[in-house]
């Protein structure tokens, strides 16, 4: 088992430069075997979601070539096997194989995902859409799903609520369809962007990415292609907060700043001293700041993903300020290690209600899910002495090199095996 030792109460100071989108990563990884030929992506971040999704691509017999940030994938030895359940239940974003098998092969056969225990989770919308392009869904013992079609047909889809994953899955499973597709309420996240300009660059011929229509007119041949995966939004607004809890100033590099707008907005109204560049984020922490609120929201809204690492941020505000999660049900497990380590904070229903300022002292904490965890680090930095994280395996499939990084910043921050 590893975990995290902290020293907290220091200031930090330097560049921390922002990682590829794990996100964009995850979904990037299964949609190239949807290639005849050969996709190369750079900016791969090393995290263990990657891993596991290259030991998938390894069990599929795609041909994996990994060279320090970037990734050849060539799927020209491919076998269409089931995927077994131990790989599926290893992260949630395996499910972009059932997309990615079926518009390649009109068959996928895997378990259902695995990840972060933050809600259901359910993959209905995935499913609907793969039906609406003329697939047969069953599910047999143990949520192993075989998805197959004599042949895919454009559809109109719509999706009941905007989800990232189904968005893309079923953008996934319609770049080989007959005909046009067109999916009405898509999520419009940068990661969807992302891959549709991915598909694109290969021949897909996907147009309204970032809208809520999306439109894809299906083709026979996907060739060669060169991409690169966007700055992590996510890694970026995790390291702009703790630059808010510590930094003297913390500048955060190879970033869109387009892309953690709300939060940016939501750090200026509490009164963060914020330098807002082409490519980063200059943050110097303050004495004072204002109680403000969030809700999350679909983007461009406040992401769920930053809920957690902000609720910290609030520990530290004058007054009440509240935060309320729209998107899961379960994602305020990290509130328990926050009031443990000093916060005065009240969960009624989906929101949390925090009164501050209050000191943070160091002790032992869990990190119950990835966000979760990304949060213990960001209070422990800012509590005084020493805290422990255990689970850090869940912060390890998100946040690349995080001791490395915070270190350079001049972070006291060690993983030790146990
Ligand atoms: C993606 O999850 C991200 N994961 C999540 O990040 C992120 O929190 C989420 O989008 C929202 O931004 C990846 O990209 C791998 P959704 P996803 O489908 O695609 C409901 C992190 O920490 N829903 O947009 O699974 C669902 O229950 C992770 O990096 C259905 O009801 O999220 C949720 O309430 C955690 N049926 C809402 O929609 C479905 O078929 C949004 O989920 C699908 C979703």
């Amino acid at each position: 088992m590893k975990i995290m030792e902290i020293e907290g109460g220091r200031d930090l100071s330097g560049t921390i430069r922002i990682s590829g989108a794990k996100n964009a990563t995850v979904a990037l990884i299964p949609a190239a075997i949807l290639t005849d030929e050969e996709a190369t992506i750079c900016n791969i971040p090393e995290i263990t979601d990657t891993e596991a999704l290259c030991d998938i691509l390894k069990a599929l017999k795609v041909d994996v070539k990994r060279a320090s940030e970037s990734i050849v994938i060539n799927p020209k030895n491919m076998v269409n096997t089931e995927i077994e359940e131990k790989f599926s239940k290893k992260l949630r974003a395996s499910y972009y194989f059932m997309g990615a098998l079926l518009g390649k092969y009109k068959k996928a056969e895997m378990y259902f995902p695995g990840g972060c225990s933050i809600g259901a989770r359910p993959i209905d919308l995935h499913l609907k859409g793969f039906e609406a392009l003329g697939a047969k869904v069953t599910c047999a013992e143990n949520n192993k799903y075989i998805v197959e079609a004599e042949e895919l047909k454009g559809a109109n889809i719509y999706l009941d609520i905007a989800s990232v994953g189904a968005t893309i899955n079923i953008m996934l499973a319609a770049v080989r369809a007959k005909g046009k597709t067109v999916i009405d309420n898509a999520a419009k996240e940068p990661e969807i962007v992302n891959v549709a300009t991915f598909l694109n660059n290969m021949g897909a011929k996907i147009t309204g990415a970032g809208t809520s229509t999306i439109k894809i007119q299906g083709v026979d041949h996907l060739g060669k292609c060169f991409h690169e995966v966007i700055p992590d939004r996510i890694e970026a607004g995790t390291y702009i907060i703790i630059g808010a809890l510590c930094g003297t100033p913390l500048k955060v590099d190879n970033i869109i700043p387009e892309h953690v707008d709300a939060l940016l907005s939501k750090l200026e109204e509490a009164g963060v001293d914020l330098e807002i560049g082409t490519d980063y984020v200059l943050v110097q922490k303050q004495d004072k700041y204002k109680a403000t609120s969030i809700k999350t929201a679909v983007y461009p809204g406040f992401a769920t993903d930053l809920q957690q690492p902000f609720t910290v941020l609030q520990t530290q505000m004058t007054g009440k300020s509240k935060t309320t999660e729209t998107i899961w049900e379960n994602r305020f497990m990290h509130i328990p290690y926050l009031k443990e380590l000093g916060a005065n904070i009240e969960i009624k229903n989906q929101t949390a209600t925090i009164i501050g300022p209050t000191k943070l002292k160091g002790c032992e904490v869990v990190a119950t899910d990835l966000r979760a965890g990304a949060a213990m680090v960001a209070a422990a930095l800012t509590a005084e002495g020493k805290t422990t994280i255990t689970n850090v395996e869940h912060i390890l499939r998100g946040y690349e090199s995080i001791v490395e990084k915070l270190t350079s910043v001049g972070a006291k921050i060690k993983i030790k095996e146990v």
